[in-house]
């Protein structure tokens, strides 16, 4: 997803900083950068196709300078990767990137087209540009407010103006803007860790602010120029937090990050005296959760994949009946929602266009919003009447896993606080299962030292063109996320499925050369695991089974086994997932792929 970073300074040249800044948004993933700095030669523009070292080569032989500068990385919607699409966009002595699509931006290219504009790109960004400049009347701000008026969609825009050297303006809808608070300088951009190495205050603008930056402050307005407060937060992590600690990939450290983030998921949500469960930010009363019909989930991908481990955990705990929906499927039916109805939206990132709309419709319908989310200022945080955060730290890897365990862990405690107040869970149950849960951790450590036995299953997983993975019930999703971490980072074809359905269909599939991932840990559906095991193996395929300690007889059928420490049923998922993590890691190294930036892959997907 395309990338934001701007700064205005006091003090001099800002291009190196921004820079450093772009490189720090390129876990969104991106296909080419460009940046535009004011400087005493006036307006000058560097855009690049690829990734970010072309344009730093452009940028040693032809230097810009400036102490006003906006970047940006594109990840291409409208009209190919190449310089003439690439952002900043330039009208005259104006300049602008975007993150977003403008909805309209055909009819406004028409309009504009008849009043004389000449259009370089395909792209949407570029009516911005000259929409803006036909409105300038020596006023960037006052022009760009009138210009959001006429824009539908999505947006978060940078603007700078020759005319206005130590200017920046930005505007946000539905696209995530952040800026930096420092002394005689403020930065912008679509994310925080772009910003680590310069501030730690962060201003979030919300949909319709626009914001005027120059080096001594910064003025936040709505469209009408009608004055907005915005807090100025505190961000705790440190710049070092969000790079990768000695780990080749921020995937890999992130994988090792897991039991710390169960840790940090539990940190202050379970009461030292009464052993009560304490969910700040989620604030419905025994009563009003006593009074909860349904529970829809509603998320993408590996969230979506947490909402289903979720269902399991929250109809076990808390016996009400739970729907997990593709937040792209919800959002164009009509889901039969009301006020007795919880709508519960995962997301990382807590931008995703789908979960957002989906949390939107939700909202609209009057049922009860509870978002579970990573990102504390994000916009669905903002949205939702609950938030509920994941307390992961910044995940940078686009393949998400220490989120996902984040999510997980959430998701139980939010079912065991239901089953308590619903009178499912009694006191001596409720104390056992929150001692489990804190206990996971070490369980997670151990799972953790499968790395190099996951390593050396991958040399042979990294020769085959497609793979197939089973689970049952709990690990069925399980199941599924295996399979899109390897497709995601290793390009290999993978299946998830439960294994019940397998003589179903997919068993046609099975011969030497399909390897099948088998999920079969201790559970009450542990003999018909088996038995699929042996299915597959009397068809020559080489299965790969994930089994607890002490499983001998299943590990005598695997071809190979990852073996994992045996936990309650309950908590197989969390312990479970690693190895098929640490499998898909190690066999996309092996295979060469980028793994921390898959191709085609944003880490926020911030368009339907
Ligand atoms: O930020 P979100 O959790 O809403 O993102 C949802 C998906 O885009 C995300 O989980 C995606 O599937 C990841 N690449 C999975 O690794």
């Amino acid at each position: 997803m395309c990338g934001i970073v701007g700064c205005t300074s006091r003090t001099g040249e800002v291009v190196p900083g921004l820079v450093e800044s772009l490189k720090r948004l390129e876990y969104r993933g991106y296909d080419s950068s460009g940046i535009a700095a004011i400087g005493e030669r006036g307006l000058g523009i560097v855009r690049r196709v690829g990734k970010i070292r072309e344009l730093e080569s452009e940028l040693a032989v032809a230097p810009l300078t400036g102490s006003t500068a906006i970047g940006h990385t594109r990840w291409a919607t409208h009209g190919s990767p190449t310089e003439a699409n690439a952002h900043p966009h330039r009208v005259g002595k104006l300049v602008v990137v975007h993150n977003g699509i403008i909805e309209n931006y055909l009819e406004l290219r028409e309009e504009l087209t008849q009043r004389g504009a000449r259009f370089q790109s395909e792209t949407d960004t570029e009516v911005v540009a000259h929409l803006v400049q036909a409105l300038w009347q020596g006023d960037l701000v006052a022009a760009v407010r009138s210009a959001v008026k006429r824009l539908h969609g999505s947006f978060a825009l940078a603007l700078l103006h020759e005319d206005a050297p130590d200017l920046i303006v930005a505007a946000r809808r539905d696209s995530p803007l952040v800026i930096g608070v420092g002394e005689g300088a403020h930065w912008l951009a679509s994310d925080v860790p772009a910003l680590l190495p310069w501030t730690r205050r962060i201003i979030y603008l919300e949909d319709g602010d626009v914001a005027a930056l120059r080096p001594e402050r910064v003025d936040v307005t709505d469209a009408e120029g009608v004055a907005r407060a915005r807090a100025v937060a505190e961000i705790t992590w440190s710049a070092e937090m969000a790079e990768k600690a000695g780990f080749p990939h921020f995937m890999l450290k992130e994988i090792h990050e897991q039991p710390a983030t169960v840790s940090n998921a539990l940190l202050g949500r379970i009461a030292e005296n009464s052993g009560a469960i304490v969910l700040d930010g989620f604030a419905l009363s025994d009563a009003e959760l006593r009074s909860l019909r349904r529970i829809c989930i509603v998320a993408c991908g590996t969230s979506w994949h947490a909402g289903q481990v979720g269902r399991f955990l929250l109809e076990e705990d808390a016996g009400i009946p739970v729907e997990v929906d593709y937040a792209s499927e919800m959002i164009h039916r009509e889901p039969l929602l009301a006020k007795d109805d919880l709508l519960i939206a995962i997301s990382q990132s807590g931008e995703t266009a789908d979960t957002r709309a989906a949390l939107k419709k939700g909202r609209e319908a009057g049922a009860r919003t509870l978002v579970i989310t990573n990102v504390a200022g994000s916009s669905m945080a903002r949205d939702a009447a609950h938030v509920l955060l994941t307390y992961a730290g910044p995940e940078i890897g686009v393949a998400s896993t220490k989120a996902f365990m984040g999510q997980l862990t959430v998701l139980a405690l939010l079912a065991l606080r239901l089953g308590a107040a619903r009178g499912r869970l009694d006191q001596k149950t409720l104390a056992r299962r929150l001692h489990e849960l804190k206990t996971l951790p070490h369980a997670l450590e151990q799972a953790l030292a499968l790395s190099d036995a996951a390593k050396d299953i991958a040399g042979e997983l990294a020769a085959a063109r497609d793979a197939l993975y089973l689970g049952r019930g709990l690990n069925y999703p399980i199941a599924l996320e295996g399979a899109l971490k390897l497709k995601e980072i290793s390009y290999i074809h993978a299946e998830g499925y439960p294994a019940g359905e397998m003589k179903h269909g997919p068993i046609a599939l099975i011969d030497p050369s399909m390897p099948v991932i088998a999920i079969a840990t201790e559970s009450v559906t542990s003999a018909l695991m088996s038995g699929n095991v042996e299915e597959a193996r009397a068809r020559g395929a080489r299965v790969i089974g994930i089994v607890s300690t002490g499983e001998e007889r299943l590990m005598k059928s695997c071809w190979r086994t990852l073996v994992v420490p045996r936990v309650p049923e309950a908590l197989s998922p969390f312990v479970n997932i690693i190895p098929l993590q640490l499998l898909a890691y190690w066999t996309a190294v092996i295979r060469g792929s980028d793994v921390d930036q898959p191709r085609n892959l944003a880490k926020t997907v911030t368009v339907q």
